[in-house]
This record gives structure tokens, C-alpha cells and sequence, in this order.
């Protein structure tokens, strides 16, 4: 049996509103493997963030707890590289200097010969080098987020997360981006969760595709496991009649939801 690297066990959270409580997540269980890629798919507004947050240990646990590695996590911290929509850059440091900011946090026993190599290492990967001297309002969306995922990446943590990271930018970048990650995944096997509204992005990139159930009380619905051998190509994949499949069981689950979601208005 392969070992459970990452655990999600009974989580939940209910967030206090004027209203009164509010349970958004409830009874969220999961668990991973070492190096597997996870996505999380599920209707807008049934907790999804609200999951990922509270695994990286940016939003405070109700209920249950999350093990990476053995270990419960508390807070945030670097093992946890975390990509949002927008990638948070500050605004008056260089590409370079984004970069370096977590990579100095993480290898403070390395040489700045050495930091510097891992710097470069990845804005090579993510196809940046060129812009390295470039602050964030001289980059495109797409390159801002290039430099989110190369940052996430030099941190070398032992899980990613990534919500929506591709979600505000058009088709062709998406592709790009996709093409980009799962690149360096491929390179890293870096165990990672992402959230997406992308049926497609999801079957391309995940081994598992985790579907939420509508809130309140969010929980895992269904898990589809993506059968696709690696490294992938999207036409094979996309011509494969396994594709067509995936691709119903994931639109059907979120359908019924859907349906569910009227009969509950
Ligand atoms: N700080 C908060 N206080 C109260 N309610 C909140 C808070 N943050 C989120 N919520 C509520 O929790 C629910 C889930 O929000 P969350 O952002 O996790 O959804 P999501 O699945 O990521 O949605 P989307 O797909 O639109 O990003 C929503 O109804 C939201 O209004
Ligand atoms: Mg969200």
C-alpha cells in the first residue's frame, strides 16, 4: 500500500456571521500520496478556497485536522507553496527578488552563490529569465504568474496548493500556464492540490479529481481517478475514449448539483 503523505480528516469550518454560524465545510476527509496531484472541483461558493486555506494554514481549523508528512499542521509555513489567482508579488521587488524572498526564508543555511542558482534555476523552468529585472506592473498576467508558480516552486515544499491559478487568464495563456506547471511537476513530483472550475484542465493535469458537494456542510463527493499515463499530451489524451468519460462523470456530477441547487432555492 502506498503511503498516505497528506490527510484531511473530518475537517470543517464554520465561520461566525451576524446572522449566526455558518457551517461551510463539514466532515471533509482526503488522503494523499506522496507526489500526487489533486484537483478539487465543485460549484462556486461550496468551500473550496475555504478548504485550501485552512490546509495552508491561512484560515483557522474548526473542526478535525490536517497531517502532511506525518505531522499536523499548525499555521502557515514554507513546506506549503501556495499559488493563488493573483499571485500576491510586492510590487517594488524584481521578478528576481520575489523569487529570492522565500528562497532566502528557505535555504538560510545555503550560500548566496547557491540561492542564486536555485533563483535561476527556476525562472529558467518558468520561462522567465529574460524578465528578471522587471517589477510586476511590467509584466503580463500570464508572466506574473509565472513567477507565482516559480516562487511556489523554489521553496521546494512538500505540498502545493494552488487555487484557481489560471482563472483570470485567457485560453491561450491558460494553455501555456498549464503546459508550464505540469513541466515542473513532472520534474519535481511535487504532491499538489489545486482547485479549478476547468472540467478539461482538471483531467489533464490531476491523477484524482475530487468533487465537492454543494455547501453548507461541504464535504468530498466524488473522486474520479484519471487513468492517463505521464507524461501526458493533450491531443493523445483528448482523442483518447477514456477523455469523453471523465469528462461526463465530472459534468454529470456537477449537474446533478445544479438541479439540486434549484429544487433547494
Ligand atoms: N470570512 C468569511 N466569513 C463568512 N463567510 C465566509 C467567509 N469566507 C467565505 N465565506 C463563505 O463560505 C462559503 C464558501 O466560500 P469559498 O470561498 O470557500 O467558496 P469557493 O468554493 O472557493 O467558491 P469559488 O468557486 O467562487 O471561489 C461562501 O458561501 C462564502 O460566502
Ligand atoms: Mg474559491
Amino acid at each position: 500500500m502506498p503511503e498516505t503523505y497528506f490527510e484531511a480528516i473530518n475537517l470543517g469550518k464554520t465561520y461566525k456571521t451576524p446572522s449566526g454560524d455558518a457551517v461551510i465545510v463539514k466532515g471533509f476527509d482526503l488522503k494523499m500520496q506522496k507526489g500526487e496531484f489533486v484537483c478539487v472541483l465543485g460549484h462556486s461558493g461550496c468551500g473550496k478556497s475555504t478548504v485550501l486555506s485552512m490546509v495552508a494554514g491561512l484560515n483557522d481549523i474548526s473542526e478535525g485536522s490536517v497531517l502532511l508528512d506525518h505531522k499536523e499542521i499548525e499555521g502557515a509555513g514554507p513546506d506549503r507553496g501556495v499559488v493563488f489567482q493573483s499571485p500576491c508579488l510586492l510590487p517594488w521587488m524584481t521578478t528576481w527578488d520575489n523569487v529570492m524572498l522565500g528562497v532566502e526564508q528557505v535555504y538560510f543555511h545555503a550560500t548566496q552563490e547557491e540561492r542564486n542558482q536555485i533563483v535561476e534555476y527556476y525562472l529558467n523552468a518558468v520561462g522567465l529569465h529574460g524578465a528578471k529585472d522587471k517589477r510586476p506592473s511590467e509584466l503580463s498576467g500570464g508572466m506574473r504568474q509565472r513567477v507565482g508558480l516559480a516562487r511556489a516552486f523554489a521553496l521546494s515544499p512538500k505540498m502545493l496548493l494552488l487555487d484557481e491559478p489560471f482563472g483570470m487568464l485567457d485560453k491561450l495563456t491558460k494553455f501555456e500556464l498549464q503546459q508550464v506547471l505540469i513541466d515542473l511537476w513532472n520534474r519535481e513530483r511535487l504532491t499538489a492540490m489545486m482547485i479549478t472550475h476547468d472540467v478539461d484542465e482538471a483531467i489533464y493535469l490531476a491523477d484524482r479529481v475530487v468533487m465537492m458537494t454543494n455547501g453548507p456542510a461541504a464535504r468530498v463527493g466524488e473522486i474520479v481517478k484519471i487513468d492517463f499515463e505521464r507524461p501526458r499530451d493533450r491531443r493523445d489524451i483528448m482523442s483518447d475514449p477514456r477523455y469523453l468519460e471523465y469528462r461526463e462523470q465530472l459534468i454529470s456530477f456537477l449537474e446533478e448539483r445544479v438541479y439540486q441547487m434549484d429544487e433547494a432555492a
